[in-house]
């Protein structure tokens, strides 16, 4: 009989005592519970079990933990490393790596190091190894496609290390590890998402494009741009106010001279169908007078200082306090201060600066001795060490809760900058403040897969660059990337050149509309698949290997994405012409050229539709408001059988409703019977009754 295993049912039982007396099964082995059959967790020992704190990341409720059997070979090692907690798990020759959250270079992470922790990584670039969010867990792929996730259950300063093997190692407590286990990748993608959430289903105006720059201003400016999106008809949904927006940098209220009416601001812009988002940062300027200020100082809302001292750093409004978002009556109160903002017409929110940045420390945070007052449920109190990578996700959290409870008729959409394992229930995410330059143009893509694959479905970089200038061609590529891509924003810094898609000439304009027409035809795919990573985590945007996780070649493709199961991205990342070499899974795929319009554009990414899928499209729209339901177009790319099908989500695109089956899912089918291909739909869920619409139906024939 195994010891551990005596030791675990003990222990799980509740009846564990010192009395076992045998050296071999001291309270200072590793633990190994199942909490099912394919995720188990393991504690370093019993006593690192006793002591672990509640998890920030594992919010989804597990069964009861039972011994964990022999057939589950995956065994993590803890050992210490100078003094540090450390996890290893081996494993096998060409066992192909990836997630680690937010990280820069090629989707294939072996051999690389990653430290999570939240950092203001101003104009990063590939040998960075914190940036801006945490996620401490990788997913394995075997040869033979089978596949593993590991989680490190920690808040703390954790690196990635992926030289040999996984391992992981904190200056933080020893953590629990989570191993899920998957007959692909995709298996345990779903598997991460029972334990750490997924993403709930975001208003469909926040698919569309999003235009911003730091910052358009006076409000003047912010109605020329939008008005020129309209006048050259370049389709777009959102535009997002940046800084200096607000009173001096003051986060919750806006500049009296550059924007005295922000109500009628915001009317404008909705008449003509757009949305806004304004940015808040966390750092609150320490000033008598200001509300935020002086409510916070009711409550004595602010991160301390080791000695019980409001901790005071500089951000851009000068001299700051910040919000301690772990203690709930502090989230309560920030979610509160949202009621009366959003009353002036915003639409989203955007959290920045949230790691939090802090720009007079050598660190660029605030010190690890810095204490929070958090719930209990989160830990209870402790030092910034422990809550420094989640204090934009819980920032977040705040946020989204008061922006829900101030409008609980409409989905909140909120962006933050800094996140953590788990941040997708709050907020979606961008890659922060990248380069135009060509590495960045391609690291838009894996990073974002990357993201996807640790959890974080709805991401997207700053298209066009935040740091520097650019050129034309990168610019006209990084739209037709970026459009394809879960959040799609233009954005850039202060003093930059202006990168709007009419910026760099006629020609770079043509190609920015034809890539966001694209995107709003694909709007009821992208839909769909949002719909999916609601429900059950799998990211829209996919690595080609998803097509075939037991193709080696595709292990390591960087150029290359998919966008559901169905369509294939091939997209152009330097200067030189339409990639020549691309790879191609298993199965038929189709090119798809009716989505660009009538020219072909060599700086558009390139579309393979699989065979044996059906696409729908909808018209082009100039934005979301203007989508109805009503006209379709469906894209038959049947398979070596003649059979396609494909599945399309429908509600009213905000709200609630869909909780109570205001929605409809229609799968259609298309089967090759005589040289016909005879299409059918079905609503297979949802209340809504099929709809009458006008179909058209395109077959791809040519291989
Ligand atoms: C830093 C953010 O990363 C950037 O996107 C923003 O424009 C500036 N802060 C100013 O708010």
């Amino acid at each position: 009989m195994d010891l551990r295993k005596l030791i675990v049912s003990a222990v799980l039982a509740g009846a564990f005592v010192a009395a076992w007396g045998v050296a071999a099964v001291s309270a200072q082995d590793p633990v190994a519970e199942s909490l099912g059959p394919d995720r188990a967790r393991f504690y370093a020992s019993e006593e690192a079990r006793s002591a672990s704190l509640p998890s920030l990341s594992v919010t989804g409720e597990l069964p009861p933990a039972t011994l964990l059997g022999d057939e589950w070979t995956l065994r993590p090692e803890f050992s210490r490393v100078q003094g540090r907690a450390s996890v290893r798990v081996a494993i096998d020759e060409n066992t192909s790596l990836y997630g680690t959250g937010e990280v820069a270079g090629p989707l294939l992470r072996n051999g690389t190091r990653a430290v999570a922790w939240n950092y203001d990584a101003y104009g990063w670039g590939g040998n960075d190894l914190s940036l801006y969010q945490s996620h401490p867990w990788v997913l394995a792929v075997r040869p033979d496609g089978t596949s593993f996730g590991v989680l490190a259950d920690t808040p703390h300063r954790c690196l990635i290390d992926l030289r040999e093997g996984i391992r992981f190692e904190s200056s933080g407590p020893e953590f629990p590890v989570y191993i899920i286990t998957g007959v692909d990748p995709a298996a345990v993608m779903q598997g991460l998402a029972k334990l750490i959430g997924t993403m709930p289903l975001p208003p469909l105006w926040s698919l569309g494009y999003h235009q911003c720059r730091y910052s358009y201003t006076p409000d003047d400016r912010v109605r020329e741009v939008a008005g020129t999106f309209r006048d050259k008809d370049i389709p777009c949904d959102v535009i997002w106010l940046d800084i200096d927006y607000m009173n001096a940098n003051r986060s919750f209220t806006f500049d009296p001279v550059d924007f005295p009416d922000p109500r009628g601001l915001m009317q404008d812009l909705h008449a003509d169908g757009f949305h806004t988002v304004a940015i808040i940062d966390p750092g609150i300027k320490e000033e008598s007078g200001y509300h935020v200020y002086d409510s916070g100082q009711e409550i004595n809302a602010w991160v301390q200082t080791a000695n019980g001292a409001p901790y005071r750093g500089n951000v851009w409004p000068g001299r700051c306090v910040f919000p301690d978002f772990t203690n709930a009556a502090v989230r309560q109160w920030w979610g509160g201060l949202y009621g009366q903002f959003l009353t002036l017409g915003v639409d989203g929110i955007w959290n920045d600066m949230n790691e939090p940045a802090v720009f007079n420390t050598p660190t660029k945070t605030m010190p690890l001795s810095n204490l929070h007052r958090a719930d209990a449920e989160l830990g209870g109190p402790g030092t910034h060490a422990r809550y420094h990578n989640v204090y934009g996700m819980l920032m977040a959290r705040a946020t989204w809760e008061g922006v829900r409870a101030a409008r609980p008729e409409r989905r909140p959409f909120v962006l933050s900058r800094a996140n953590h394992l788990g941040g997708q229930k709050w907020a979606a995410s961008w890659t922060g403040d990248n380069t135009a330059n060509w590495n960045h143009v391609e690291w838009s893509i894996s990073m974002t897969l990357n993201l996807g694959l640790s959890g974080q479905p709805l991401v997207g970089p700053d298209i066009g660059g935040f740091v520097g200038a650019g050129s034309d061609k990168m610019f006209a590529r990084w739209m037709g990337i970026g459009a394809l891509l879960p959040f799609a924003r233009g954005h850039t810094g202060k003093g930059n050149i202006d990168k709007e898609p009419w910026s760099f000439g006629a020609e770079v304009e043509d190609t920015c509309r034809r890539a966001l027409e694209r995107r709003y035809r694909l709007l009821p795919f992208y839909y769909t698949l949002m719909r999916e990573a609601a429900e059950t985590g799998m990211p829209p945007v996919r690595p080609v290997f998803f097509a075939d996780p037991t193709d080696a070649k595709l292990r390591d493709v960087d150029h290359q994405f998919l966008l559901g199961d169905d369509l294939m991205v091939v997209a152009n990342v330097n200067a030189t012409g339409p990639a020549e070499e691309f790879v191609v899974p298993g199965g038929r795929w189709r090119a798809l050229r009716v989505l660009s319009g009538e020219k072909e554009d060599p700086d558009l990414p390139r579309l393979y539709l699989r065979g044996g899928a059906v696409l729908p499209l909808g018209p082009v729209v100039q934005h979301t408001g203007e989508i109805s339901l009503e006209a379709l177009e469906l894209i038959v790319s049947l398979d070596a059988g003649g059979h396609a099908e494909g599945l399309l989500y429908e509600d009213a695109g905000d709200g609630y409703g869909y909780e109570n089956g205001e929605f409809r899912l229609t799968r259609f089918v298309a089967e090759l019977e005589n040289a016909e291909v005879k299409v059918t739909s079905e609503v297979v869920g949802g209340q809504w009754p099929a709809a009458k619409r006008q179909l058209t139906v395109r077959v791809l024939f040519k291989d």
